[in-house]
């Protein structure tokens, strides 16, 4: 048995009942392909806020070094919502982002056959989308600096910083376009050439490594531009390659235009070779502790967790085909019911219930 320590950081909101869900499924899958894996649960985000007044631990964060993945749920709420940028519990998440040298966030947007009508675009236009979201997630407006508020000349004056150097852009784009191989061999790279510096250099180091790819197409779309083809004709795009802000915006969008938000997994990787595994949605406290998240993303998160981090693609295609065959059989979380559907939407811990069932543990 090959053994294996995950940290698990539910932190707030939706957060604790979608990880337990994805938990479970680790759990019966993982004995099943060798692997025995060991969790130890951390606090990260508003949890921690009022446990230990910091939004992360310097203790969790050398946690999570020692381990080889870590499961994260989602941070963030009303309560907090007041607090500056530089105490709340979005902190807290990118902290561990940044100490643990994730640049890489890969966020998988496909479409489950069953949920085609659950998307808020026609059928026909969502049918078959099948992309990756590839994300700079260290740099960029979220860490740049100078950043900050003050008053000048009697005037509230806020700042923040958007700047990459040569080797953040080269060391992402390599990542995206080495997966666009596994793919359809397209990769698109997204900026805004036409007013930012930072993006002019994108598209210069983006056609630099391409040179390295030339197996792999690539084309440089404007921002704007994309955000509306991705509404329009989402089937054309493979692997989307980007800036920081820009895939937080974009992949929210690629989420769902596939139905819901509530379906869309991520992995976080880098050189150090730990990876971080989380659904791209939120913490939702609007529902928090009503039983009714859907925690498929948090499961399909699961799956790459075995992908990236085990190298285990029969686990992770075991969970992906456990949920496809989940949703073929008709159950529904409500955030994936289309408007009008008279069939009953089932909750959280049912839909882990049906997933883990079909995993024969
Ligand atoms: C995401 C989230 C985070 C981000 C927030 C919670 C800080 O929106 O993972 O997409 O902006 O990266
Ligand atoms: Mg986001």
């Amino acid at each position: 048995m090959k053994q294996a320590q995950i940290v698990v950081v539910a932190g707030d909101g939706i957060g604790p009942e979608v990880t337990r869900e994805a938990r479970r499924v680790l759990e019966a899958v993982a004995p099943q392909h060798g692997i025995a894996l060991h969790f130890e649960e951390h606090l990260i985000g508003g949890a921690s806020i009022d446990a230990h007044g910091t939004p992360l631990r310097d203790e969790v964060v050398e946690r999570a070094r020692k381990s080889q993945a870590v499961l994260l749920g989602a941070v963030g709420g009303t309560k907090w919502d007041a607090m500056p940028v530089a105490t709340r519990p979005e902190r807290g998440l990118l902290r561990i982002r940044k100490e643990l040298g994730l640049f890489a966030n890969l966020r998988p947007a496909s479409v489950f056959p069953a949920l085609a009508q659950a998307s808020t675009l026609r059928p026909e236009v969502v049918t078959g989308i099948d992309m990756l979201v590839v994300r700079e997630l260290t740099g960029g407006l979220y860490f740049g600096e100078p950043r900050g508020m003050a008053v000048v000349n009697g005037l509230r004056e806020a700042r923040n910083t958007m700047v990459y150097d040569e080797s953040e852009i080269a060391r992402i784009a390599r990542v995206a376009f080495e997966a666009a191989r596994g793919r359809r061999k397209h990769v698109t790279h997204v900026h805004k050439a036409n007013v930012l510096e930072t993006s002019q250099l994108w598209v210069q180091v983006v056609d630099e490594i391409a040179a390295a790819f030339p197996d792999v197409t690539v084309v440089h779309q404007l921002v704007d531009s994309c955000a509306m083809l991705l509404v329009r004709d989402p089937r054309r795009f493979d692997v989307i390659v980007t800036e920081n802000l820009f895939g937080d915006i974009l992949s929210d969008e690629a989420a769902q235009i596939t139905g819901s938000l509530g379906m869309l997994p991520s992995a976080s990787l880098g050189a150090g070779g730990i990876g971080l595994y989380e659904p791209v949605h939120g913490s939702a406290p609007d529902i928090a502790g009503k039983d009714v998240a859907n925690p498929l993303a948090a499961i399909l998160s699961a799956a790459m967790l075995f992908e990236h981090s085990f190298a285990a693609i029969a686990a992770a295609k075991q969970i992906r085909d456990a949920v496809t065959a989940v949703l073929d059989a008709g159950h529904r979380t409500a955030d994936l019911l289309s408007p009008g559907e008279r069939r009953e939407a089932i909750g959280c811990r049912a839909m882990g219930d049906l997933v883990v069932a079909k995993l024969g543990a």
